[in-house]
């Protein structure tokens, strides 16, 4: 996949989220990494929960040591969330000054990897389109209003001026009033002058309804292309037994980021059947552990060929 995307007349991001533990103990796992992707992002070692566990004291270590992994092997590390409503530690939650800590964990964080990460996202999963405002009402929100999502933006943007800064969201591929949503805050979000450089499509596809067909995520790039946006497939993976399903959903998607000039990359949440995905680890009942381009063997499946083809 690297070699194929770095060949590319525009050099596309290839890649997956990983995580610590393997990458430390699994030479296979650490190996296929280093080979693959030109693009990781650290599945949860830079959040909230892990790296300020008490307020003023960080613990960078873990999201440290999958930073130093990728600058080893010249990969560009997507950094992997600031402002969300989960994996936060409890103290964060019960702050009352919500606002001064948001800030401060910015601040901290992004000056932290500053330099050493090319991207971050800034406010992750932020949508509700059951709202009258399509917003979440979570604790920040609670706290600030919508105008958290600017206030995180802007300070983001002052830690760290170089880096790309992504929202991220979550079911908003397909048609729908939750993608109408998403849209109609980011086009807020550009007419206001607020730095957001682009916009996180997660692309989880858990049951057989999630499936996005390829066109409609080229209209949803396109759409934010026109609003000046980038755009990323930021967390892909496709729970099916059928591999041909997964392979063409994977391939697909990947095709039409080469193809679109402001689709910046492409990360799966995970790579190998191994350590399965969210989806597979985290729903209950467990789904079935195929999300993955990589078998649990780490060969790759039909899906991995379908994005070699695609780039
Ligand atoms: C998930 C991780 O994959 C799990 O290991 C963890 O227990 C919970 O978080 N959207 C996101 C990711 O933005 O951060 C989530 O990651 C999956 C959904």
């Amino acid at each position: 996949l690297r070699s194929r995307a770095e060949a590319l007349p525009r050099k596309v991001g290839v890649g997956s989220a990983l995580a610590v533990a393997p990458l430390v103990a699994d030479d296979q796992y650490r190996a296929t990494a280093g080979e693959q992707f030109n693009l990781i992002t650290p599945e949860n070692d830079m959040k909230p929960q892990f790296v300020q566990p008490t307020r003023g004291v960080f613990a960078f270590e873990e999201a440290d040591a999958i930073v130093d992994f990728a600058r080893a092997n010249n990969i560009a590390v997507h950094a992997h969330t600031l402002v969300w409503f989960e994996a936060l530690p409890t103290w964060m939650r019960s702050a009352s000054d919500k606002k001064t800590v948001m800030t401060d964990h910015i601040k901290a964080v992004a000056g932290h990897f500053k330099g050493r990460v090319t991207e971050w996202d800034v406010v992750n999963e932020p949508m509700n389109e059951d709202n009258s405002d399509g917003l979440e009402h979570n604790l920040w929100y609670q706290a600030m209003g919508a105008d958290y999502i600017a206030q995180a933006f802007r300070a983001a943007r002052a830690v760290d001026p170089s880096a790309v800064l992504y929202l991220n969201e979550y079911g908003a591929e397909a048609e729908g009033p939750r993608w109408k949503a998403l849209y109609a805050l980011v086009k807020k979000l550009k007419q206001d002058g607020v730095p957001i450089d682009g916009v996180g499509l997660q692309s989880h596809e858990y049951e057989a309804g999630d499936r996005v067909p390829a066109e409609t995520f080229r209209k949803h790039v396109r759409a934010l292309a026109d609003l000046g946006l980038k755009v990323r497939v930021s967390e892909m993976d496709v729970v099916t037994s059928d591999q041909a399903l997964q392979a063409k959903q994977f391939g697909e998607r990947l095709a039409v980021c080469r193809q679109e000039s402001n689709c910046t990359g492409f990360t799966s949440w995970g790579f190998t059947d191994r350590y399965g995905s969210t989806a597979t680890t985290n729903r209950y009942p467990a789904l079935p552990g195929n999300a993955l381009p990589w078998t649990s063997s780490i060969t790759p499946k039909k899906a991995h060929t379908a994005m070699v083809d695609a780039l």
